[in-house]
């Protein structure tokens, strides 16, 4: 699955895209980042997409020497370069920004970096199977908890994901798809990779942010979304109990879209299978995600 690179200003290929053992984000995880894919050669949700990028950089105090214009500029570049402007459904695109505190000595002085570097990862966009929207996956609750607001901000998509790769392996280990995250309170605040949403007599809930959690860019479609179909959103706590009873849970993220999470713990969700309201906000995504949305 070859990538395509920029990196501070130069395309390369996989092979020889590097950056040095002294920037920031390599030696302290300094820097923040954010993952779009395309519909039909266009980055879908590109404005909403930045606009977190630069809420997340101002968190860590990290200029993005970057105007969005000039991002999207460079994306289209490396898209090119790529060989995917998406012209059929195997040619989408999934494109990674990331921004890290740049090349400098071993301090912590922001001084010491005067550049933040600024990579562009495109490759292509990995589908998955249809059948498995259908059918559902199985996620575990893990032990590893989720940072506390107060520690590395959730609110933060940051590249230090340690936190996340720990719960990830977890859920490897397990055989799972996704492994979700309590709080340092004990409610589900999202997977490592997703926001969680359940579905319970017709209403569908979703963590609040004030859990912890990222404040996913699906996550808030899906908001919008049922208000257009008259399926109502809203954010509530969730215990794991509430899990365990769903009628149907999903998760979601920007390479997922909405996938139905059929089993917790060995647990089975809902009737086993990917349930209506679920299909019901995917098919609804995908339609606008394919008319151009913003
Ligand atoms: C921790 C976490 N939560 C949620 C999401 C989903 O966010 P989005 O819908 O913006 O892709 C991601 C995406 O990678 C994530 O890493």
């Amino acid at each position: 699955m070859a990538a395509t690179v920029y990196v501070n200003g130069q395309i390369f290929d996989q092979e020889r895209a590097v950056i040095s053992v002294f920037d920031h984000g390599f030696l302290y995880g300094e820097g923040v980042y954010e993952t779009l894919r395309t519909y039909q050669g266009q980055p879908f949700l590109f404005d909403r997409h930045l606009r977190r990028l630069r809420r997340s950089a101002d968190m860590i105090a990290l200029p993005i020497p970057l105007g969005d214009a000039e991002i999207l500029a460079r994306i289209h570049d490396t898209q090119t370069a790529a060989g995917l402007r998406g012209d059929s459904a195997e040619h989408e695109a999934y494109i990674r920004i990331l921004i890290t505190r740049g090349i400098g000595d071993l301090t912590y002085d922001p001084a010491a970096t005067p550049r933040p570097s600024v990579i562009i990862i495109v490759k292509p966009h990995v589908q998955l199977p249809e059948d498995v929207y259908r059918s559902g996956v199985a996620a575990v609750i893990v032990p590893v908890v989720r940072n506390l607001p107060a520690s590395v901000n959730p609110l933060i998509k940051s590249n230090n994901l340690l936190n996340n790769a720990l719960a990830a392996q977890d859920a490897v280990r397990r055989h799972a798809f996704e492994g979700i995250m309590r709080n340092h309170r004990g409610e589900l605040a999202e997977g490592s990779t997703s926001n969680l949403f359940i579905v319970r007599g017709g209403q569908v809930l979703t963590p609040p942010l004030e859990a912890g959690l990222l404040p996913g860019i699906t996550r808030e479609f899906i908001f919008e979304i049922g208000a257009d179909l008259g399926i109502p959103v809203r954010e509530a706590v969730l215990k794991d109990a509430d899990l365990f009873a769903a009628d149907e849970a999903f998760l979601t993220s920007t390479t997922r879209e909405a996938l139905a999470i059929v089993r917790v713990d060995e647990r089975v969700i809902g009737a086993g299978v990917g349930g209506p309201v679920t299909r019901r906000l995917l098919e609804s995504y995908r339609a606008r995600a394919l008319a151009g949305a913003v």
